[in-house]
């Protein structure tokens, strides 16, 4: 099957043609859009604007990403977009451009949830991935686990009960200092406090809740650390955390990574023992972290799991991840008409 994936439910405008069959996967085409540089200006995605660059991107980046194939519209077998959860009126340009251009073109139109479309990042880096498996989804929006008994199938048993873990390295970032989005930078700057020994400098809380569920809770974490920040601000009477010699940066990024990733690995380390998991999916903006991969492929290891992390480029919002899922779910005839809408949260959109 060579199917069209659409993606547009936050800052990225992305499209990518892969070719899905039962032993191959093969990625034709991919190309993002990325916002970050308008978005940057206010620190933050802001919807309106978000949606009206998706307007102007969408036609060059499906046109752009149909040519780089070299697939005629003719040629595909389906148009996969996201549909849900996402910012309503990013996701309505996506929604509302593949109607039109699947009922122009005569063809099958299949929705796709956001979340399902980064674990399924996971089938392209591994062709021979079969479910069931576990899949870890950490990124800007979310953070959760689930069981997948079947490709369409997502059975959440662990989540964030507040902030996501992308969302709390993106603030951390800001206050230290860091552009926007900050996840990344705070990757390298983290990785040379642990080169520089400022691994444990900073004892944050675990978003690990101890309360025996797989739940997580960022949001404490995110604000010890900012609190830290402040406080060694004031005391040395900074304007900023910008200003904190580069060391305590370091000490505050690799500290909180720490946090993050231990936290992170402690209810996955319970569910891989209480479920019995042989497989894990870690997908998802986040799981580009060098320190988050290397720290969940180190109990995968230790565990006996068979990890698949995606490459970081398939990590972060992409239409080829899209175009995956969407194989899985036309297999099982889950098709739309015009009549699709955009849902901005996964309780009002059939997530299974
Ligand atoms: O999946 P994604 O592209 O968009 C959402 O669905 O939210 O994830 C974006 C998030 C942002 O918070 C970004 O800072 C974070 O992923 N991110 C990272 C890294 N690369 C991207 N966080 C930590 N380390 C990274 N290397
Ligand atoms: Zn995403």
């Amino acid at each position: 099957m060579i199917l069209l994936g659409i993606e547009s439910s936050c800052d990225d405008t992305a499209a990518a043609v892969v070719e899905m069959t039962d032993g191959a996967r093969r990625v034709l085409s991919s190309v993002v859009s990325s916002q970050t540089a308008v978005h940057a200006l206010y620190g933050g995605v802001v919807p309106e604007i978000a949606s009206r660059a998706h307007i102007e991107a969408v036609v060059p980046v499906v046109t752009e990403a149909l040519s780089g194939a070299g697939v005629e519209p003719a040629r595909l077998d389906a148009v996969g977009v996201t549909f849900a959860p996402g910012l309503i009126g990013s996701l309505l340009v996506g929604v509302s451009f593949a109607k039109a251009f699947a009922y122009s073109h005569g063809l099958p139109l299949v929705p796709v949830n956001h979340i399902k479309g980064h674990a399924a990042a996971a089938y392209l880096t591994d062709p021979a991935l079969r479910a069931p498996f576990c899949a870890l989804v950490v990124s800007g929006g979310h953070t959760s686990l689930y069981d997948v008994p079947e490709p369409t199938s997502y059975v959440e048993i662990g989540g964030t009960r507040d902030d996501a873990a992308g969302e709390a390295f993106d603030k951390v970032g800001r206050v230290i200092g860091l552009p926007y989005p900050g996840g990344a930078a705070m990757d390298r700057l983290a990785a040379d406090g642990f080169a520089h020994g400022y691994g444990d400098t900073f004892v944050f809380p675990s978003p690990a809740i101890a309360d025996g569920t797989l739940d997580w809770s960022f949001s404490g974490l995110k604000t010890a650390a900012i609190n830290q920040i402040h406080t060694l601000c004031q005391k040395d009477g900074l304007p900023d955390g910008s200003a904190l010699p580069l060391s305590v940066r370091e000490g505050i990024a690799a500290s909180f990574t720490r946090a993050v990733t231990d936290g992170i690995c402690a209810k996955l380390a319970a569910a891989v023992r209480e479920r019995a998991v042989t497989r894990l999916v870690l997908a998802g903006g986040v799981a580009a972290n060098s320190h988050l991969r290397a720290a969940v492929a180190a109990l995968c290891a230790r565990e006996g799991v068979d990890l698949v992390v995606p490459p970081p480029s398939l990590c972060g919002d992409n239409g080829a991840m899209v175009a995956a899922q969407a194989y899985f779910e036309a297999l099982a005839g889950h098709y739309a008409d015009t009549s699709l809408n955009a849902y901005a949260s996964d309780e009002y959109s059939a997530f299974v």
